[in-house]
């Protein structure tokens, strides 16, 4: 069999600002764990993320905070990767669209994009009036017009979307507009921009967001939220076309040797996506393969891409981002020609996560009012593992679910430590104590081993069968019902009693137990790998214990244990940032 492939991405997060649960439970802590399986399965797995820099975003936060938005995005593109690092979320590279290793290799794919697009004819040139403000001689961008709302007449209402009602905001619809720039009104002025020709591409997305449909259909995996969503916005109002310039001078500039684009930029959203292929460049750069051998990844049919993503950004991988790779195809195909783009193969969306403290009402996770729990606060008091088990038992993937901080302690001390933990415990504990600390003779097997062992083989399939569809939660709870089982099967067979009575008997159940502990280190590693690796050092499994056709691999009777470890620490609801001030 050919080794399969993969190209893994999560999405970019804006660098001004730190992360919270919510961004790691939505697209960062799934992907890690697909990729974690992927690899153990045998897969070539390239996993890309960095800062998202251009844009509006980045450029408001430095001004708010007086500082270059070129310092602020580098010193939160490092923090970001510190975050990461911290919870062994393991990309091959962490780049950023604006930072001084990435930029010109950023420019270049991004430029090449466009020019590719507008050779083809696919953009359209013209005018239309936007809001410029006369003391800073410069065009505002959405986020820096502030009015009200046409519809609810509420004031909180910027260029893009009122706060309020929640609607989509044309920045000159908005009533009694101002600059944030300078607190002055702003007043309308012509300007020119590219849009991109969507319409032209709409059929064939259609088709190949449908062809998606009948597949997750069959229980594969396209999820429905992501397919409802993009396939809705396809049914309810075409595909219009849209501005992929913009006039700001932070960004990527618009490679046009045409007075109209003096000044401009191109889109952030148009080029952020670009970062996956600019970064997948730079990491065969810096693996000296050459920036060229992204094509090995982008625009060959053997290799898969699987976008990890939150879901405000459904519309853009789903629709937005392959009609731009569309529009660089010279055939008409969407399936895929050898040398072309590829689509995603898969554009894996979670919901967003609320939060939840003690004694309070479950609510949106929000910076501006200091409801979030952040990874650099999480990191300090935390291991990572207990932070990623909770996030992906609770994951939202059909729907919104909540960080209850009651629950991250129950399910801790109830879950991962009281079925996990304690099953690893006991049963290393016991070989130590009775054993000599080497596994004991398996003898003749009776019908509760040979249910027990069968048991591993089914989890392995189930808990496969589940990642390859990235149901993380459903995965993780196979894994959690084989610890039980393991319990379980401790539970009936008594090792503790049948030592005074029959210890071969004895010397069977614990050999059973590590047995089943074998099968669920392979197993746990992709979702805790720090736990993982501690239970293979008390296995004293060698190199490869990851790969995942080796979980049922028998560890040898006489084989040496390792020292129990503490795998799971019990946590006081006190230890705790409860305050969430
Ligand atoms: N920065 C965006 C966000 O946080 C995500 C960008 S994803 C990419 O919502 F595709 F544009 F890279
Ligand atoms: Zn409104």
């Amino acid at each position: 069999m050919t080794q399969r492939r993969f190209l893994v991405t999560a999405a970019l997060p804006y660098s001004n600002g730190r992360l919270h649960v919510g961004h790691i439970a939505g697209a960062y802590l799934p992907a890690d764990t697909y990729v974690r399986y992927l690899r153990s399965t045998g897969a070539d797995v390239r996993f890309i993320c960095g800062s998202d820099d251009n844009g509006v975003a980045a450029l408001k936060t430095a001004k708010e905070q007086g500082r270059s938005v070129e310092e602020l995005t580098a010193s939160y593109n490092a923090a970001q990767a510190r975050d990461f690092a911290g919870l062994r979320i393991e990309f091959d590279i962490y780049g950023g669209t604006h930072q001084p290793e990435y930029v010109r290799v950023h420019e270049r794919f991004s430029q090449d994009f466009f020019l590719k697009i507008n050779a083809k004819g696919l953009f359209t040139k013209k005018s239309s009036k936007q809001l410029f403000d006369t003391q800073v001689n410069q065009f505002l961008p959405d986020r820096f017009v502030r009015g009200t709302c046409p519809f609810c007449k509420s004031d909180r209402a910027y260029g893009d979307q009122c706060e309020n009602c929640g609607r989509a905001m044309d920045q000159t619809a908005l009533l009694n507009p101002l600059s944030l720039m300078t607190q002055s009104t702003p007043v309308l002025r012509k300007t020119i921009h590219w849009y991109l020709r969507l319409d032209r591409m709409q059929s064939k997305l259609s088709e190949w967001l449908a062809s998606k449909k009948d597949i997750a259909a069959s229980g594969a995996s396209w999820r429905s939220t992501v397919l409802n969503q993009s396939l809705g916005r396809i049914e309810a109002e075409g595909l219009p076309e849209r501005a992929m310039t913009r006039d700001l001078t932070w960004g990527v500039p618009v490679p046009l040797d045409d007075p109209d684009a003096k000044g401009k930029s191109l889109y952030v959203w148009f080029d952020a996506p670009i970062g996956y292929v600019s970064f997948t460049a730079a990491l065969c750069e810096k693996n000296g393969e050459g920036a060229d051998a992204y094509a090995h990844w982008w625009k060959d049919t053997n290799c898969k891409i699987v976008h990890f993503i939150g879901e405000d950004n459904i519309v853009f991988h789903a629709i937005t981002w392959p009609a731009m790779m569309l529009a660089t195809h010279d055939s008409n195909d969407t399936q895929g020609v050898s040398g072309e783009y590829q689509l995603p193969h898969n554009v894996v969306a979670n919901s967003f996560l609320n939060i939840k403290f003690p004694g309070q009402e479950e609510q949106k996770i929000s910076k501006s009012r200091g409801m979030a729990v952040w990874i650099e606060d999480y990191l300090q008091q935390f291991d990572a593992d207990p932070l990623r088990y909770y996030l992906t038992a609770v994951a939202p993937e059909n729907a919104r679910t909540a960080f209850d901080f009651d629950d991250f302690v129950s399910r801790n001390n109830g879950e991962l430590l009281n079925a996990f933990g304690n099953f690893f415990n006991r049963t290393i504990t016991f070989a130590h104590k009775y054993f000599d600390g080497k596994v004991p003779q398996r003898g003749t097997l009776e019908a509760v081993d040979v249910e027990q062992l069968n048991r591993c083989k089914v989890a392995v399939d189930r808990t496969g069968a589940e990642l390859e569809a990235c149901h993380f939660k459903g995965a993780l709870a196979e894994v959690m019902a084989l610890a039980r089982s393991g319990n379980g099967y401790f539970d009936v067979t008594k090792p503790f009693l049948s030592r005074k009575t029959d210890m071969a008997a004895c010397g069977r159940g614990i050999n059973i137990c590590l047995q089943t502990a074998r099968t669920l280190t392979t197993l746990v590693a992709p979702f805790l790998p720090t736990i993982g690796e501690n239970c293979a050092r008390m296995l004293q499994l060698g190199e490869g214990w990851q790969r995942w056709s080796r979980a049922c691999e028998a560890i040898a009777d006489g084989q040496a244990l390792g020292a129990a470890v503490i795998l799971v620490k019990k946590l006081e609801t006190t230890d705790l940032i409860a305050d969430p001030h």
